[in-house]
């Protein structure tokens, strides 16, 4: 058949391919003829029929092989992931039966474009579809497969709501007319702490991979106001968690003229946002379905509890430190007690006002109690930890004081101790992890499940 090029409406634009015909008009009964390309992502035999579910990025397409063609030698070896084209008539599902867009494209011809393996080598075999993502064993060495594991309908699923929220972030900041910047991951200056700096030769000079954009994304205040980015940070974690990865893509954003109460309100009404914006999409909204049925949206204000009742909230149920004795106020909360906190009040929590000591060098103290900051972690049910966010030391001399404080040299920090030199103002922000965010959304075990090709100690490949 010479196929002709017809004009895409709107349900078809959810056809692989390109929709062409040729012969007569379709519509009002007559079926449609239609060229489509993509890789089979199943294949089953029942009776003399061939079902071939064919995969085009996210879209499915369920073909029906019969007759001559499914006794064609091409057809009794197909396998999974072979790439192939498809020309047949579309039409409705018979009754009672399901497949995507519910309808089937009936082949009259087909062609393998490029053949896959079948047999010990074939993608099935070679990574399993269905696995424990909490067995470190199993995702080790599926994780070396991850070029193949990712043709998986859950592990694309996930990078497909990532991209998702990713434009939600965006979408929401647009709303708000917060604008996007795009600060340099080489950098001289660390952010939070000298501990977990990947440092490198830059031309014989130190420098590092960035672990925020915090700083930069500060200096911007003066000259384009409220800014946010989505970049990439850099840990150098040494621990092996189901939430710290190497590398990660922080959501930040600064804000100029607030309170502490204005950034918590607008964390809260950030969050929301984005995850009515993210449900808007269908595929994201039945891929969190899929995965974490019992997902709901936080509601608004989130709980918000102070650091000190958090400490007396894990002494009262004899939680204990790492050390192995109960909570003290000034301890850090580690990952485990937290999580046995969010898990059992079971809903977001803004965790706020830590203790200066625990904190990094720029947070700003509260009026109220010297010892403590104004500052804010979003801990989420499943995960903890999503957000760390606080507002900044604007004082000049406050700042040069807490560098002191801290043993770091302020020379590199010229740039960043000059914005409180023109013009100061309060301001604060904050960083989201957005592999974090997506373990809440979708439940999954740990971030790295959120990753394209997950970076953590011990892993920078494929
Ligand atoms: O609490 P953190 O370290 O805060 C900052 O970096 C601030 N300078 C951000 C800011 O105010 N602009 O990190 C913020 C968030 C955490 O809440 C967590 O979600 C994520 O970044 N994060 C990580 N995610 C994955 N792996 C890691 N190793 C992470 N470290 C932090």
């Amino acid at each position: 058949p010479k196929p002709v090029q017809i004009s895409l409406d709107e349900t078809d634009v959810n056809v692989i391919g390109t929709l062409r015909k040729s012969g007569s008009e379709g519509g009002d009964g007559k079926a449609v003829r239609v060229l489509v390309q993509g890789r089979v992502q199943r294949v089953a035999k029942q009776g003399g029929l061939i079902f071939v579910w064919l995969r085009r990025g996210m879209k499915r397409m369920q073909c029906v092989l019969t007759g001559d063609l499914s006794k064609t030698y091409d057809a009794l070896v197909l396998v999974r992931e072979t790439s192939l084209e498809i020309i047949g008539e579309l039409w409705e599902l018979p009754p009672g039966t399901h497949a995507p867009l519910s309808r089937e494209l009936r082949a009259d011809f087909f062609r393998v474009v490029a053949a896959a393996p079948g047999g010990d080598d074939a993608l099935i075999t070679r990574v399993p579809e269905n696995y424990d993502t909490a067995s470190s064993q199993a995702s080790e060495a599926l994780l070396n497969l991850r070029h193949l594991t990712l043709r998986h309908d859950k592990p694309s699923a996930v990078i497909y709501v990532r991209s998702v929220v990713e434009r939600a972030f965006q979408t929401a900041y647009h709303e708000l007319g917060v604008t996007k910047v795009s600060p340099p991951a080489l950098v001289q200056t660390q952010v939070e702490g000298g501990s977990t700096l990947f440092s490198l030769d830059y031309y014989g000079q130190p420098a590092y991979l960035t672990q925020s954009s915090q700083l930069y994304l500060e200096t911007l205040l003066p000259s384009l106001g409220d800014v946010y980015c989505i970049e990439k940070s850099f840990r150098a974690e040494k621990s092996l968690t189901r939430r710290h990865l190497s590398e990660y893509t922080h959501v930040e954003a600064e804000l100029d003229f607030i309170t502490f109460d204005d950034l918590l309100d607008h964390l809260e009404k950030l969050i929301s946002r984005v995850v009515d914006l993210t449900l808007e999409d269908p595929v994201a909204a039945a891929t969190i379905k899929e995965y974490n049925k019992d997902f709901v949206k936080p509601t608004m204000p989130f709980r918000r509890m102070r650091y000190s009742d958090a400490i007396d909230w894990l002494r009262e149920r004899g939680i204990k430190n790492e050390e192995g004795n109960d909570h003290v106020f000034g301890d850090d909360i580690a990952e485990a007690a937290e999580r046995r906190m969010t898990d059992e009040i079971n809903e977001c929590i803004m965790l706020t006002h830590f203790p200066a000591h625990i904190k990094a060098f720029y947070m700003q103290r509260a009026a109220d109690d010297d010892r403590v900051t104004e500052s804010v972690d979003i801990l989420m049910p499943g995960v903890g930890e999503i957000v760390g966010g606080s507002m900044r030391i604007w004082d000049f001399e406050e700042l040069l004081a807490a560098y002191k404080r801290e043993g770091l040299d302020p020379s590199p920090y010229y740039w960043y101790t000059d914005q409180r030199k023109y013009g100061s103002s309060p301001h604060g922000g904050f960083g989201l992890g957005l592999e974090r965010f997506l373990a809440w959304l979708l439940k999954l075990w740990t971030v790295r499940e959120a990753c394209l090709y997950p970076r953590y100690m011990g892993r920078c490949t494929p």
